[in-house]
This record gives C-alpha cells, structure tokens and sequence, in this order.
C-alpha cells in the first residue's frame, strides 16, 4: 500500500467512528451520525476537519485497547450560504460521545479558532457526558469548554444543538451559549437524569417528560427552537445563522431579495377589535410589518404573553420583542421577563436594531410572581432594554399601563423612537381601577354609586384612554396608522443607520440575575 493510498485507508477508518453496527444502531433510533449531520449543516464540500486523527492518552479501565480516530468529535469549519462557520459534532459511536481530555481540548481548538476568525460556532451535542474511564481530567476538559463559552459570549454567535443525550455538567455548555435546538423524541438535557431523581425526590419521570425537548420548550425555556428530526433540526440552524452577523464586529448581513404583500396594509386596518378587552394575535400585527415569511419565532411555546424573535424589514434583520394580548393579556410576569430580557441581550450584542410592540396591562400580580421575584426578573428587562444602544423603535398599538410602560423600550430609558396608534392607551392604569382609586369617596358617597363609577371611568379614559397625553408631552414622537406602520418603520430605522452610542466607562454592569 503506497503511503496515499494508507492515508485514504486511514480516513476511511476515521469515518466509520465507533463501527459501522454501532452506526446502524443510531440510525434505528432515528438519529443521524456526527458526519452525516455535519454535511446537512455546512453548504456541499465546504467542510475542512481539524484533528481527524486524535486520539486518546487514557490507559485506565481497558481504554488502552480502544482507540478511535478524531476520539468521539468531529470538528472543523466550512460555510452556510457561503458565510464561515466552527463546528464540532460529537460522535455517540465512539463511546458514547463522551467526552474525554483530548475529545475536549478539539471542541476548545475549533472555539480558539472561531474567537480569534470571529465567525459563528454551532455544536452538535450527542454524547453520554464525562468520560467515566478518565475521571477528573474529563471535567476540567467540560470546565475547559464553559470557559470559552463565556468568553465567547456576545463575540460571536454560540449555538448548541441537542440531538441526543445531554446530562450532568454537560448541559452547562449549551446553557452558556446563545440558542440551543432540541430535536423531539431523541434529544434530552437534564443536570440529573430520571434514576438520581426517583432516588433523591422519589418522582417516577421519563427522561422525556424531565428534560426532553417539550419539557425544555414549554416548561423551562432552557429550549428555543425544536424540530422534528435531525433533517429538520439542522436545516432550521442554517435558516437562522443568516440573520446574524459573523461577530460583535459587524452589522448582520443584507440580503439582496425581499418582498412584501401589498394588501398586508389592508390587513393591519383590520386586527385591533373594536372592544380593548377582546384579545388579539400580535404575530398578526408583526405580520403586516415586515417582509414576507421573514420571522424566525424563538422560544415560541415558553411566556406565550411576550414574543421574541428575528424578521426582516427590507431586507435588513431586526429583533422583535412583543407584548402578546391573546395569552394572559399581554401581562408581563417572570417568565416573559426573562425570555424578552435575553432576546433583547443577543441583539444589542449583535448589532441588531430592535422593534417592540406593545399592549401591555401592566405587571402580573400576586404572591406566586411577587415571592419568586418578579421585581428582580422584571428588572432584567428594564435593564436589559436600558443598557441596549443599538437602534430601537416602539410602536404603541394598544394598552402601555403602569410600569410595563416604561419597561418597554419607554423613550425615557433610551428608545429612539415611539409610535402610537390612534388606538393606544398610554395611562398608569386602566380607568376601571383608576376611578375606583381616585374616585374611592364619591364613588361610595353616591346615591347610585355603580352609576358613579361608570361615569368617573369614562372621565378618566376620556382623558386618558388615548395617545394624545403622550404625544402632547413628547412621550410619544408620533400618531400613526396602523397601515402607515411599515414605511414609518423603515423611515426610522435608515434615520438611525448610523447610531452611535457608548456606554460610561464600566467593566462590566451588574444586571439583576
Ligand atoms: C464512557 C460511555 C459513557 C460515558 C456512554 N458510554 N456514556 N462511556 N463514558 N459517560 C458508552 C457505553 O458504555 C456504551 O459503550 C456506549 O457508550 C453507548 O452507551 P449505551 O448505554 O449502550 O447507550 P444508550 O442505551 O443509548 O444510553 C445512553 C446513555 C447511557 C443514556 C447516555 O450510556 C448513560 O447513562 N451513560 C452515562 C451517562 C452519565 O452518567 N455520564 C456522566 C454524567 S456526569 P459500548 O462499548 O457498550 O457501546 C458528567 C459530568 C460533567 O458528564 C461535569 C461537567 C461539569
């Protein structure tokens, strides 16, 4: 054999990872191999591996007489429509996926790579957790990998892929990373999986109902996008990394096509319902703004009452953030706290120009959110939106009560520019309970005291019950149409192209975890 022909050999047992029944076996249960997934992510022949032929140092407990070539990982860089990508994508032929000293210094190789390049890093994560054989140099390898995760973080885009077992310490690295996908019936993350569970809390739980990608999604939020299947899974994270730019550097790329249906104008006359506490989809609003089919929903089934995600105006990616009336009114409570709070993060660190849309009846109240801290989380909005200093536009559809006025991208801590429809209500509360509060005497003094308060309430909204207070003191800059939303939209976004905004000095904030 000529030393070519050994070299070929010798990638062609590479490729085969752990054996080809072991490869049959991840197929039966309807999951892809680290390669075949690889090639589905990256655009055809892109792919240039790193470290194919590494391998193991451990002696201990018969690993001396198990050698893999590329030891349960297989990373390296290749594009997505064009644009340079890091990967790794673990291997659960070879031990399970586990990850050893030297499987986790190749993941840290390639996230060197991707820091110092700045381009995105995707992990495909299939792996039964620390290498049980090596012991304690398998957890530095993890602790390894946290580190450059946060590093990373807000330098280039981190996303983590669940398409198989993720348990233990292992689920620290997709949590310090910017999206995690989770593929149904084959992915789970969990800190400690069901046995440890019904020994320390005597649940009886399946490794899906703890920690698979419905939990995760709807319960959670640990989840921010599921699929079907692997296929799906991977076509999904190619869709979404052509929102973003390759790192903090640069503005996120401009496509070439957009388009939009005219009688989407139409449509938007048509959505508030006459009666304000009639419920309403707000993705229909969002709908009638941007380009056609351009949003990306992100964590679609988690604080239902807030919805985040990606589209596209002209072309151009924005970050949208909105209040949802059709579940539980639109209040915000912890749990819509945190997802918007984290949404708005990605974006200012990516240079992403946000565009809220509210209808908001304010806070939720009650114990449950009041002792499980809805001040703190609350906060991480208001923070999270004051700290922001890419461009931010808000458009006031609806109810902007109480506090959550302010929490949504208010002028006052910061926004660019606001909007107002004729319809908005731009009050510290609602008139029911405002006359109630200010009218208590009257109302109880009154022969008819029902009566009265009808009447106080219609005083308050009369006053109130509009934009026009707002828009008198500046508070909003403008009333707008509903069907003038889109041009307005895009008006403000060109005016803002070039925003330049610093931060005081600081070395970091102190944003209410
Ligand atoms: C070494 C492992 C392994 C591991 C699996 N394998 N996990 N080898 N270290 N952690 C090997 C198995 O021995 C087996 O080898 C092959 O991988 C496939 O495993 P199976 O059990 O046959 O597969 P399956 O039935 O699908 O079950 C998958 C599994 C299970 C649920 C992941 O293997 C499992 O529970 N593994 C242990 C998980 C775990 O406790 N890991 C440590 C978590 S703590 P053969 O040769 O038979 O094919 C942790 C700490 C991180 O990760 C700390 C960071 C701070």
């Amino acid at each position: 054999m000529s030393k070519n022909e050994a070299l070929l050999d010798k990638r062609k047992s590479s490729h085969l990872g752990g054996g080809q029944a072991r490869i049959d076996k991840q197929h039966q249960q309807g999951k892809l191999t680290a390669r075949e997934r690889v090639t589905l992510l990256l655009d055809e022949g892109s792919f240039n591996e790193i470290g194919q032929f590494v391998e193991h140092r451990a002696t201990t407990f018969g690993l001396d007489k198990q050698h893999f070539a590329g030891d349960g990982v297989v990373t390296g860089f290749g594009t997505i429509h064009g644009r340079l990508v890091y990967v790794f994508s673990q291997d659960f032929t070879v031990l399970g996926g586990s990850l050893s000293e030297t499987h986790a210094a190749k993941i840290c190789r390639v996230m060197d790579l991707a820091m110092k390049n700045g381009a995105p890093l995707i992990g495909l994560n299939d792996s039964g957790g620390a290498r049980i054989q090596e012991g304690v140099v398998s957890l530095a390898g993890y602790a390894d990998i946290f580190y450059r995760n946060t590093r990373a973080s807000g330098v280039i885009p981190q996303i983590s892929v669940i398409m198989g077992p993720c348990a233990g310490g292992a689920v620290y690295s997709p949590a310090l990373t910017d999206f995690i996908f989770m593929v149904e019936e084959t992915s789970y993350m969990f800190v400690t999986g069901p046995n440890v569970v019904k020994t320390v809390t005597h649940e009886e739980v399946t490794s899906e109902a703890l920690g698979g990608a419905k939990a995760h999604a709807e319960r959670s939020g640990v989840n921010h996008f599921t699929a079907a299947n692997d296929v799906e899974c991977l076509k999904k994270v190619r869709d979404l990394v052509t929102y973003f730019p390759q790192n903090a550097r640069e503005l996120p790329p401009q496509p070439t096509q957009f388009a939009f249906t005219a009688s989407k104008l139409e449509t938007i006359k048509q959505i508030l319902p006459e009666n304000v506490n009639v419920p309403y989809d707000i993705r229909k609003v969002v709908e009638c703004v941007i380009d056609d089919e351009s949003f990306r929903e992100v964590q679609e089934d988690f604080a239902k009452n807030i919805v985040v995600g990606f589209a596209r105006v002209e072309g151009k990616t924005i970050g949208i953030v909105a209040n949802q009336p059709a579940a539980l009114a639109g209040v915000l409570d912890i749990d819509a706290s945190r997802k918007g709070a984290r949404f708005v993060r990605f974006c200012d660190s990516f240079n992403i120009p946000l565009l809220v849309f509210e209808d908001v009846p304010g806070f939720l109240p009650g114990t449950d959110q009041e002792w499980r801290g809805i001040i703190t989380h609350g906060a991480k909005l208001l923070y999270a939106f004051s700290e922001a200093t890419v461009p931010r536009i808000t458009v006031i559809t609806r109810k902007a009560y109480g506090g959550a006025f302010d929490v949504m991208n208010s002028k006052n801590i910061g926004a660019d520019l606001n909007y107002a429809w004729p319809t908005a209500e731009i009050a510290v509360m609602g008139a029911k309970g405002a006359a109630e509060i200010i009218f208590k005497r009257e109302i109880s003094e009154a022969v008819d005291p029902e009566a009265k308060w009808k009447e106080k309430e219609a005083e308050y909204a009369d006053l109130f019950a509009n934009p026009y207070r707002a828009a008198e003191r500046g508070i909003v800059d403008d009333v707008i149409l509903p069907e003038e939303t889109r041009s307005k939209v895009i008006a403000a976004f060109k005016m803002l192209e070039n925003k330049a905004e610093t931060l005081p000095f600081k070395k970091h904030g102190n944003i209410p975890l």
